[in-house]
This record gives structure tokens, C-alpha cells and sequence, in this order.
């Protein structure tokens, strides 16, 4: 029987309340200076954030280094607070839980990091890794070797390896264990953050169609951060691309890579070809991001777009929809917004 508080859920899973949605989300870092630590500014990493991910479903998260992916996913994870708006699960706040239904929501919101050997505790045993949480939430089932096997088995591994410590496996079966382990709560959504960035081609393909074969098998939701759009196109339904703390343009991924909209994301293209996608050569992105503590006005993207106009200067652009899918971009506005084009 599922607890009361879980029945208590404005709509729960209804086919249309997305597992999950974030409106309006940003997460800010006090820039701290001076002998009492006076707040000077804020890094603005999450600055505005808003999408859906469906049951099922495998959005893409992509851009440059230091442009607010890992912020995002640990404000989902909950390791970060919001400055502001909202992370509904579900269809039900997350703000307005309680610290005990908290804890079991985390339950449902899995994680798998770039780097299996600090996330993964070298002095545990494989069993002992992969069946933690499960001990916390008393859901073994038949004996702890039994179960840690089971889970091996799904990730495609031996089970001869639960008495077997991180540092004797390969890179890609070390994350074939963090896998495991986040795969054994019995998530909703597992937040895979840059989790094939470290392994060689073959290996990461490897890893991309376990984590394909797991998601049809238990019907999980992936939020997928990579800062290499061809990997993500590999695995994403749609694709959020982000630039400095806000997502300039998400839609499906066939749209995104075969028809970029943004300047940025056909930037992104052009620096990574991707498998069926356009390469435009000469549109490479120019010059480092600028600080998210104190971001371009206008477009943040202005400084660094080779379709500049005048308006991108001075005014931020508007979420337009266009062709299925968003983007955040004034060459999309209807031609009375173009005028200032310089
Ligand atoms: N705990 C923190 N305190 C202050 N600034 C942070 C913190 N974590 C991340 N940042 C800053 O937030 C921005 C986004 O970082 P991050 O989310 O790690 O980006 P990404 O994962 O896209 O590389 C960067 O400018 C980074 O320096
Ligand atoms: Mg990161």
C-alpha cells in the first residue's frame, strides 16, 4: 500500500501531470566578500529555468562548461536550494513537502555522476554500494547478496562481483555500478550528469544502450547532461540547450539537430558535427561565455552571436514557439521586433 501522503497528490499520475516539471527555477550563489562576509553579487547558475519531463521520456540537457547544468541537477536532487520558483514531481510541489515526505520523494530521483571513482566509496564492496539506500528504505528482497546480484545482472554485469572493491573494475563498469545503485530505489527519474563524458567512444555507446534497454524495461525518465551535444542526440527524445544559467531553445531532437533555430545551438552543431546533422562551418561560437555573476543584457548571448542586431543589446528576448518547439531568440520575432537589426 502506498503511504497517505503519496495519495494525497493534487493529480496523481494522471497521463497528463508530467513526472516532472520545473517553472521558473533559478539557483543563485551569494558572491561573499570582505571581513563580514558582506553578499557582493550573485553567480546567477540557474537563472529562469523552465521545462517538463514526461514518464518515459529522456530529455537532453547540453552546453558549455560552467553554464549551470550540474546547478540545475542538484537543485532537482534537492544538494541545492532554489532562489526561486518551482519543482513540481509528479504534479505535487516540492516546496511544500515536509522533511519526512522529502526524504521519500528522494527516493523516486536517482543520480549518476561523470566520475564512478569519487562517487562510489573505495573502501565498500560492490553489494555493499548497491544496496545502501536499499537498506535505509528497508526494501531488500530475499537476501542482500541476492539482491545486489539481480541488480548486477540488469547493468549486465557478473554477480561474482559483489564482494569485489571499485578500484578492481574498468571506467564503464564502474558506472554500470553506479547504475546499479541508482537503479535499485526503483526511481522515477535519474539524473545522468555528464555519466559517459570520461569513457571512450565504444564504452560510451555501451552505457547509452543500457541505460536505453533499462529505461523500456522500468519505464524511467532521464535527465540527461552532457556538454557534448553529439553524445546527447545518441539518447535524448528532446534536447534543452542551455547558455549561461537560462535554456535558449529545447524541442525534439531530430528538430534541434537537424534545424537548430539559435545562433548558439547551430554554434554547437558546427563545433561538434553531429551523425545526420547539418555542419555550418562557419559558424563556430566565438570567444569564452561571460560571467553568469554578471550576465550580457539584453540576449546574454549577444556579445558572442554572429547574428547580432541592435535590439539583442537591450532587450532580453521573449520564449517564442516555433515549429514545435522554443526558442529565445529575436531573429524569431515577427519582422516589426527587427527593425533595429544593425
Ligand atoms: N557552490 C557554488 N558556489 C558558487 N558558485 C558555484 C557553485 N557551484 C557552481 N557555481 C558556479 O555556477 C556556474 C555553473 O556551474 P555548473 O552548474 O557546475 O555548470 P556546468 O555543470 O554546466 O559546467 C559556474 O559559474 C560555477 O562556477
Ligand atoms: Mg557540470
Amino acid at each position: 500500500m502506498k503511504p497517505k501522503s503519496e495519495n494525497s497528490r493534487v493529480n496523481p499520475h494522471s497521463a497528463e501531470t508530467p513526472l516532472l516539471a520545473v517553472r521558473n527555477l533559478k539557483t543563485w550563489f551569494p558572491i561573499k566578500r570582505g571581513l563580514f562576509s558582506m553578499t557582493a553579487g550573485h553567480v546567477r547558475a540557474v537563472d529562469d529555468v523552465s521545462f517538463i519531463i514526461s514518464r518515459n521520456e529522456t530529455l537532453g540537457l547540453v552546453g558549455e562548461s560552467g553554464c549551470g547544468k550540474t546547478t540545475l541537477g542538484r537543485t532537482l536532487l534537492g544538494l541545492e536550494r532554489a532562489t526561486a520558483g518551482d519543482i513540481l514531481f509528479d504534479g505535487t510541489s516540492i516546496s511544500t513537502l515536509g522533511r519526512r515526505q522529502m526524504n521519500r520523494l528522494r527516493r523516486h530521483i536517482q543520480v549518476v555522476f561523470q566520475d564512478p571513482m569519487s562517487s562510489l566509496n573505495p573502501r565498500m564492496n560492490v553489494m555493499d554500494i548497491i544496496t545502501e539506500g536499499l537498506e535505509q528504505f528497508g526494501m531488500i528482497e530475499g537476501s542482500k547478496q541476492e539482491h545486489a546480484a539481480r541488480l548486477l545482472g540488469e547493468v549486465g554485469m557478473s554477480p561474482d562481483a559483489v564482494f569485489r572493491y571499485p578500484h578492481e573494475f574498468s571506467g564503464g563498469q564502474r558506472q554500470r555500478i553506479s547504475i546499479a545503485r541508482a537503479l535499485s530505489l526503483k526511481p522515477d527519474l535519474i539524473i545522468c550528469d555528464e555519466a559517459v563524458s570520461a569513457l571512450d567512444v565504444s564504452v560510451q555507446a555501451q552505457v547509452i544502450n543500457l541505460l536505453l534497454g533499462l529505461q523500456k524495461g522500468h519505464r524511467l525518465s532521464y535527465l540527461f547532461i552532457s556538454h557534448d551535444l553529439s553524445v546527447v542526440s545518441n539518447i535524448a527524445d528532446r534536447v534543452a540547450v542551455m547558455y549561461l544559467g537560462q535554456i535558449v531553445e529545447i524541442g525534439k531532437t531530430s528538430d534541434i539537430v537537424q534545424n537548430p533555430l539559435h545562433p548558439y545551438t547551430r554554434a554547437l552543431i558546427a563545433a561538434v558535427p553531429v551523425a545526420g546533422g547539418k555542419k555550418i562551418e562557419d559558424n563556430v561560437v566565438r570567444g569564452e561565455a561571460p560571467s553568469p555573476a554578471s550576465p550580457p543584457e539584453g540576449c546574454r548571448f549577444h556579445p558572442r552571436c554572429p547574428e547580432v542586431m541592435a535590439v539583442c543589446r537591450r532587450v532580453p528576448p521573449a520564449e517564442l514557439d516555433r515549429d514545435g518547439r522554443k526558442v529565445t531568440c529575436h531573429l524569431y520575432e515577427q519582422p516589426a521586433a527587427m527593425h533595429g537589426r544593425s
